[in-house]
């Protein structure tokens, strides 16, 4: 269902694996209920940028190279693998929601003996490859490694407690059972760590729910592995952001605007004009050319290919559109599932939906609706008509108002214009219908057999003058 987002977007694209660690298994908890978000959907299919929440994860996961991906979800939830659709990875139901070590509990069967797993949250969008393979990277050194981060307000958060003396970590407490020194740290824990497969082994099954929430926290194995003599090691994000979590809509919402902003900086940095890094929104993968200049309020959806010099006007909406060098779309335009060639102009008010195909120098105007049609070189629809089901041919004018009625309520039909047609304004081209080579329609026509080239073709009732008619008059007050 939702394959054209897999592996594609920028994040998989710009980091590769620095590192392919053997033996790497990813767990991403994705049990909990997402009550505060207020919604029948599963908070982990919640899109950001368009895209569920949890494939977010999914596509940074896969980044790394694991040799396994267990997803715990949760009783209630199986829309989520429904959704997600993909059998490569281990879904696993955790029936209910006794905590984060419970959780990653649920997924014991399920990993290597040996290795390291990375514990990853389905809630938490933006982990950055290259902080995940820092701290992989540390962990595979038999070390449990955690990702930690200082936050001005740490409130909810577990607190890492560090040893005076040595400045190891020692444990995590959680805030609800942490007294008042203890909730005055700011180093919180993020969630995000990474553990020897061996040791999970051993300390899951030995975690207890003895605390203020009576649950199976996760966190309990850092104690436990200072008592085994384990060591631990902190790293830490290179932006908070990363390691952000989503429990509501502010917080999705906020998510989203830092997602926005990372791309719409990333795209300044390749050399594309932003009218304004603020207000664009990229729900896929934008790709640009050089010298592309993007004004306000634009959003790109799915696939996006953008040529050299092209400028996209305000407000504009694009979906799995290639756009080639020197066109321009004009201020509110709509285009999805379409190719446009070469110095096209398009808009504004200009809908192109999909199956359109314009070659170079089209020139497609306002209130022009394209669909499923092929348009030749330099051909121009300039104002208000519907050109659908149409193959049209080069430089061919289509007159104002014009329509391609290629629809009886049941089928469609085509309809074929070729090269060097003039048709008048207001025509109606009922389909299947083929307007030759050369020739001319005459304004107002209806069009209904095939017209031949290089001769005008008209359909019209001959005018006439009815001289002495009266236009009738209204009856004045005394007249009545
Ligand atoms: C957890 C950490 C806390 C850390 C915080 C960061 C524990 C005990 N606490 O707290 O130290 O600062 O995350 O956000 O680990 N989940 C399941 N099954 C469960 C419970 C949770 O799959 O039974 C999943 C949730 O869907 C979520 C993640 O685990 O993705 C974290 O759960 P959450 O309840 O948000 O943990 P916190 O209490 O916030
Ligand atoms: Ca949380």
């Amino acid at each position: 269902m939702l394959d054209e987002f897999s592996c594609k977007t920028f994040l998989t694209k710009v980091y590769l694996p620095i590192i392919v660690v053997q033996n790497l298994n990813i767990v991403i908890l994705a049990a909990g209920l997402g009550k505060r978000m207020y919604s029948a959907l599963p908070k982990v299919l919640h899109p950001l940028a368009g895209k569920p929440l949890l494939l977010h994860v999914l596509e940074a996961a896969q980044a790394l190279s694991p040799q396994k991906i267990c997803i715990i979800y949760g009783h209630g939830n199986e829309t989520v693998p429904q959704t997600i659709a993909n059998n490569k990875f281990i879904w696993v139901k955790q029936e209910l929601q006794l905590g984060t070590g419970h959780a990653l509990m649920q997924s014991l069967p399920h990993l290597n003996k040996d290795g390291v797993t990375l514990v990853l949250y389905g809630d938490v969008p933006l982990n950055q490859v290259i902080t995940l393979e820092k701290l992989i990277k540390v962990a595979s050194t038999k070390n449990l490694a955690l990702l930690t981060v200082e936050l001005d307000d740490p409130s909810g958060y577990g607190r890492i407690i560090r040893d005076i003396e040595t400045g190891k970590v020692s444990a995590i407490v959680e805030e609800k059972d942490a007294n008042i020194t203890q909730r005055k740290i700011h180093e919180v824990n993020t969630g995000i760590m990474v553990a020897q497969n061996s040791r999970l082994q051993d300390w899951l099954p030995r975690l207890e729910n003895k605390n203020t929430q009576k649950e199976y926290y996760l966190t309990d194995i850092v104690a436990m592995a200072t008592k085994a003599g384990v060591n631990i090691e902190a790293t830490h994000p290179s932006y908070t952001w990363e390691v952000m979590g989503v429990n509501s809509k502010i917080q999705l919402a906020e998510l989203e605007r830092i997602y926005q902003n990372e791309f719409a900086k990333k795209l300044l940095k390749q050399g594309v004009t932003l009218a304004d890094p603020s207000r664009i929104d990229i729900r896929g993968q934008l790709d640009c050319g050089k010298d592309v200049e993007i004004d306000i309020n634009c959003i790109f959806e799915g696939l996006v290919k953008i040529g050299d010099g092209v400028r996209i006007g305000a407000h504009s909406i694009l979906k799995n559109v290639n756009i080639e060098a020197g066109t321009i779309i004009f201020p509110f335009s709509s285009i999805e599932n379409a190719d446009i060639g070469k110095n096209c102009r398009i808009g504004p008010f200009a809908r192109m939906r999909p199956g359109t195909k314009l070659s170079n120098e089209v020139h497609i105007g306002n209130f022009v609706e394209v669909k499923n049609s092929r348009i030749a070189a330099g051909s121009k629809a300039n104002h208000l008509s519907y050109i659908g089901d149409t193959t049209m041919g080069k430089n061919v004018n289509v007159g104002a108002g014009t329509i391609t009625c290629n629809y009886d309520g049941a089928n469609k039909f085509q309809t074929i214009i070729e090269d060097n047609v003039f048709i008048g304004s207001d025509t109606q081209l009922i389909a299947p219908v083929k307007v030759a080579k050369g020739s001319t329609i005459g304004a107002g026509s209806t069009i209904t057999r095939d017209a031949p080239p290089d001769e005008l073709t008209l359909s019209r009732a001959k005018q006439i003058s009815v001289f002495g008619w009266k236009r009738p008059v209204k009856k004045t007050k005394a007249e009545k």
